[in-house]
């Protein structure tokens, strides 16, 4: 069975989970890579649904293993809390999920960080969903962050180190946010309690992925958040702080190239956004509202409102060629069944100029106005389709522009939530 990599090509939210789990049945391996509990990826099986926010959406079938990679951030806490719950509802979780020894710790100090900044930051905060993950990484590239192997030492070694860490920290909340200290001795304390719980969990990576790495077991890389979060290549500043493109699946598990296989993007039919930051094909008023009604758009992680615009080419062709997309899946397309015209959006207007690719840098994104192409609707249910032949007419034209338009053979297209809701399209809608 051929690798994938299962990549956002937004803003995030574009329906990985739900296209990871479908992906997941026959493979070895589910690993996540990047990013920690900013993510929320939900998943509808039958009338049961499951949020993920650290275990990978390969969870939810049996006899799969999960992997989480060295570059991602990881809340202990929130961790053990997501195993529980998952446990209670009775998945087996600690015999197929394996840690990285070298992903790093979240720590509650970052989260309380990643809140002061955001509030000082005022009107020109980025919108983070809290969990700390920016403090976080800030820690691991100026080399004072606790990593996962960490919980190995000795306990009064791990209780030293955890306290010193706190207490550094703690200096940096009184005397900079002139914020109340953490109690170090009482979070250390736990820190161990939960060593015990995630010991037996943590691997070293090289070993653990060996087969992955020597081809004789399959993987699928589940990405999170989306390429235009990404901290080198999305929307700067307005970004997450990891690196959610193509790259992140090398270094945050340490495989090789040749591990990866296919390039999967994965986009709604439509767009979103959670969060600041420049969003050109925004729709703002009622048609958006309508939209963000009609496709649930509210955070799986925060419960804030996405904000909702039209597919935008610019930026999806961008996505494509950054990560270079050996194919997409298009999600969500049941979601614009009722409208009686689409837009997409096919180049800017930039100070009087019109742009037909992406220019990169932030400062010039707002100053992008979309000009959109526009369709007719098919105002029929997609949800049923399960064939390309299934679709109604007026949909099929659509996708047939967008898969000429990106230049990448769409590969699959979710009709609604729940796992068999897809329609899958090897040669692509085009024929
Ligand atoms: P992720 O972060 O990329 O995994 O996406 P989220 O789970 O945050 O958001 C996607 C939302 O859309 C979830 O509520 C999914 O259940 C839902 N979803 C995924 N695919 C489809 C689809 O094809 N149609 C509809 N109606 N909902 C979908
Ligand atoms: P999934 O994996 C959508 C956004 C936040 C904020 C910015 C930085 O579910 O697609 P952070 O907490 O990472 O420092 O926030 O990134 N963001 C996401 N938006 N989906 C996500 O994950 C996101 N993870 C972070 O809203 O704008
Ligand atoms: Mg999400």
């Amino acid at each position: 069975m051929e690798n994938r990599v299962i990549i956002g090509g937004q803003w995030g939210d574009e329906g990985k989970g739900k296209i990871v789990d479908t992906l997941s049945r026959d493979v070895d391996w589910v690993i996540r890579y990047q990013g920690g509990a900013n993510a929320g990826h939900t998943i509808h099986i039958e009338d049961q649904k499951h949020v993920l926010h650290l275990v990978p959406s390969g969870i939810l079938h049996d006899g799969v293993q999960c992997f989480l990679g060295g570059g991602m951030v990881i809340d202990p806490w929130s961790l053990r809390d997501e195993i529980l719950a998952l446990e209670q509802k009775g998945i087996d979780v600690r015999e197929r999920l394996q840690l990285s020894a070298t992903s790093q710790l979240v720590m509650p100090f970052h989260k309380r960080l990643d809140e002061l900044r955001e509030s000082r930051l005022k009107r020109k905060c980025i919108g983070t969903t809290g969990r700390g993950i920016g403090p976080a990484y800030l820690d691991k590239m100026q080399r004072t962050g606790m990593r996962m192997g960490d919980l190995m030492l000795p306990r009064e070694n791990l209780e030293r180190k955890a306290i010193e860490k706190i207490l550094s920290a703690n200096e940096v909340l009184s005397q900079f946010y002139e914020a109340d200290p953490l109690p170090a001795k009482v979070l250390a304390e736990e820190i161990v309690v939960l060593s015990q719980f995630l010991k037996p969990m943590i691997v070293n990576p090289y070993d653990a992925l060996r087969a992955v790495r020597d081809g004789v077991a399959s993987a699928l890389f589940e990405g999170a958040q989306g390429t235009l979060l990404d901290i080198d290549h999305g929307t700067y500043p307005y970004v997450t702080s990891s690196n959610c493109t193509i790259g992140g699946a090398l270094t945050g598990t340490g495989l090789p190239p040749r591990s990866l296989g296919e390039i999967v993007g994965v986009f709604k039919a439509y767009c979103t956004r959670v969060g600041n930051g420049p969003f050109m094909s925004e729709l703002l008023g009622e048609a958006g509202d309508q939209l963000r009604e009609a496709g649930g758009e509210y955070g799986a992680t925060t419960g804030r409102a996405r904000r909702c615009g039209w597919f935008d080419l610019i930026a999806g062709r961008y996505a494509a060629d950054i990560n270079g997309m050996t194919g997409m899946i298009i999600t969500k397309l049941d979601v614009l069944d009722k409208l009686p015209r689409v837009k997409v959006a096919t180049a800017y207007e930039m100070d009087g100029e019109t742009l037909d690719t992406y220019p990169v840098l932030s400062e010039q994104l707002p100053r992008c106005k979309p000009l959109f192409t526009e369709f007719e609707g098919w105002e029929k249910s997609t949800e049923g389709c399960r064939r390309l032949t299934d679709l109604p007419a007026n949909a099929r034209k659509y996708l047939e522009f967008l898969e000429e338009r990106m230049g990448t053979l769409i590969v699959g297209i979710s009709v609604g939530r729940d796992r068999e809701a897809m329609v899958w399209t090897e040669t692509g809608v085009s024929g």
